[in-house]
């Protein structure tokens, strides 16, 4: 069978937050631990954050700190993944400018989530570039580690569109040479998009709506207090609505069956309490302090292992610089392939 290989990574402009586990970092780690793949690349995308921070290279800088802490808080494990840094691996922007002659400009046009972006950064006439084209420079990230699996959120699914259309034209153009990535969206609908806490469509450090994955234990508590759920839910005994409401969507992600054994045995699970709550009865404050418990539990060891790594900031610095020279051996290896394909390794094969 052919190899399978997990590549997949974040911008570092922030922390990570909450949506971000429920929406790959669990899952990651799960596949990591589940013996499935053959390798694991997980990429720090300091490029590809470039792409719309070309003013703030400090900004950018600092976050390789903080999401590589997130990373290792969360349980990836350096020892069965390769954590790296885009921009140590500079055969990804070649093979970048190579794919950008198999894309129209109006295909990049048309991808759904980058107009959105460029909506939400208000960018009007002055995009970007780079940021216009990040899509192609993503196709090179997956393919220059021969990923079969991406695992990633529902916002990813045009970039792995436009990835298999890259590698078809490449491999009809100059022969079989890419592998054909696909996404592995997470399981369940509500870890596909937690929204922020004020029940914004996404959870969004410009919005000020996250909850981070390092947020203190009062903080949590703060903001789960504040968060938004039903506005028609005024009094305890009024019917509520629990579908869109952040409050039950956050529970759908986050409980286990053993949160309501250990904070809530008067329910036997998550179907209950929402019966109760579309009924009457049930007060927000009491779905909230539940979740409040949830969420204490689910992020108390991640809080605790960040806190760890926080003090070994030499060890982290090493894993990524190891990291990253593994991860530009196994991309120039695709690349040398790549150039062989397109006829320009014409110094390899010694004549034109
Ligand atoms: N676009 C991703 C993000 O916004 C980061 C990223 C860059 C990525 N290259 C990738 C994700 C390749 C998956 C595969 O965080």
């Amino acid at each position: 069978m052919k190899e399978q290989i997990i590549l997949t990574g974040d911008r570092p402009t922030g922390r990570l937050h909450v949506g971000h586990y429920v929406g790959s970092l669990a899952r990651r780690v799960e596949l990591q631990d589940s013996g499935d793949y053959d390798k694991v690349y997980i990429m720090i995308a300091d490029a590809q954050a470039l792409t719309d921070n070309a003013e703030h290279p400090e900004k950018v800088r600092q976050n390789i700190m903080q999401v590589a802490l997130d990373y290792l808080a969360c349980g990836l494990d350096p020892e069965k993944s390769t954590i790296f840094v885009q921009s140590a691996v500079p055969e990804l922007t070649e093979l970048t400018f190579y794919y950008m002659d198999l894309v129209t400009v109006a295909r990049a046009e048309r991808n759904p989530t980058v107009k959105a972006e460029i909506k939400q950064r208000g960018f009007g006439a002055s995009i970007p570039m780079g940021f216009f084209c990040y899509p192609i420079s993503q196709a090179a990230d997956i393919t220059a580690f021969r990923a079969t699996t991406v695992p990633a959120g529902e916002d990813q699914m045009p970039m792995l569109e436009q990835c298999r259309e890259i590698v078809h034209k490449f491999n009809s153009i100059y022969g079989e040479t890419l592998t054909e990535p696909h996404i592995l969206l997470p399981a369940n609908e509500a870890c596909r998009r937690l929204p922020g806490i004020d029940g914004k469509a996404k959870m969004s450090k410009s919005l000020g709506n996250c909850i981070y994955l390092s947020e203190e234990p009062e903080d949590i508590k703060t903001k789960v207090m504040s968060m938004f759920t039903d506005p028609q839910h005024l009094r305890v005994e009024d019917p509520g609505r629990v579908e869109g409401n952040p409050v039950f969507l956050y529970l759908e992600a986050f409980c286990k069956p053993e949160h309501f054994t250990e904070f809530l045995p008067d329910y036997h699970g998550l179907e209950e309490l929402e019966d109760h709550y579309r009924r009457g009865g049930l007060g927000d404050v009491k779905v909230k302090r539940f979740l409040e418990r949830v969420l204490q539990a689910e992020l108390a060891p991640i809080r605790a292992r960040r806190k760890a790594w926080e003090q070994r900031p030499g060890d982290v610095y090493e894993i990524l610089k190891q990291g990253s020279i593994q991860a530009r051996e196994t991309a120039a290896a695709t690349l040398r392939d790549v150039r062989a394909a397109m006829q320009i390794d014409y110094f390899e094969r010694g004549s034109f």
